[in-house]
């Protein structure tokens, strides 16, 4: 895995994009700064291993380099699932195809270029949205949620994965500090965390837990759950 050190400079910073640069460590910055990756990703697998019947579709919004379906392939293999992922970067989508080949599951899950707010599928019974939405405008979420409620069968679950920011001012600049204190030991310097902060400005746009849970139960969802949160970091799951 090609080791991240695209923010280890002094160079005036860039607005963050998904590009081929980005791709190509993007494993490694999810591993080093998405606290409890790998474990959100089993958590994902085992609620959606209770809810999925026997030839469901899985969609993954926003798929990147598709960790999480070629894990989910793996893990929920005699269900008879189909896992399809979507991205609008085609530097992650070819990424996650060379990984699927790699691992023999090139025939098991379809990778697709597309831009998941006009996107329009229906009767899936799970949806995967992990770290994505926090990178689609404010304004367009409320409608961009009700399209994938709209796309889930009944008893259908979204899988939705954020980072957050606390209702409380005091509460939430001890958690963002927790963060950086987790990127240091995972070996990131004090430039790199604020130059990647630095280009992640307006570009990643965290609502609180709260706004989050209750655009879900507006857009429709019957019920909403937590089922993990580790500092500014929340996993929600939510039923139709
Ligand atoms: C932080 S990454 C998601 C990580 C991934 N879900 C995982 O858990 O490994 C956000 C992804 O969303 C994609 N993305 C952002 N906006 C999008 C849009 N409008 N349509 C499709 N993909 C989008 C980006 O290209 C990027 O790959």
């Amino acid at each position: 895995m090609a080791r991240d050190t695209l923010f280890n400079t002094t160079a005036p910073v860039e607005k963050f994009e998904f590009n081929e640069q980005v791709a190509e460590v993007f494993d490694d910055m999810l591993d080093r700064s998405v606290p409890f990756y790998k474990q959100v990703i089993e958590m994902t697998a085992q609620i959606l291993g209770r809810s999925l019947v026997e030839g469901d579709t899985v969609y993954d919004l926003g798929c990147s380099t598709g960790t999480t379906l070629l894990h989910l392939a793996r893990i929920l293999e005699n269900k008879n699932l189909e896992f399809i992922g979507l991205d609008n970067s085609k530097a992650m989508l070819d990424k996650a195809l060379r990984k699927a080949q790699m691992f023999s599951m090139g025939d098991r899950i379809v990778f697709s270029e597309q831009d998941i707010i006009r996107t329009d599928f229906s009767r899936a019974g799970g949806v995967i949205l992990n770290y994505t939405l926090q990178f689609i405008s404010p304004g367009m979420r409320l409608e961009f949620l009700k399209n994938v409620y709209r796309g889930l069968r009944h008893g259908g679950v979204l899988i939705l994965s954020e980072k957050v920011i606390c209702e409380d001012t005091v509460f939430n600049d001890r958690f963002q500090e927790s963060y950086y204190q987790y990127k240091k030991r995972r070996g990131y310097s004090e430039l790199e965390i604020a130059q990647k902060r630095e280009a992640l400005e307006n570009v990643l746009v965290p609502l609180s837990s709260r706004e989050n849970k209750d655009m879900l139960l507006r857009v429709g969802f019957s019920r909403v759950e937590t089922f993990f949160r580790w500092f500014n970091f929340v996993s929600l799951v939510a039923s139709r």
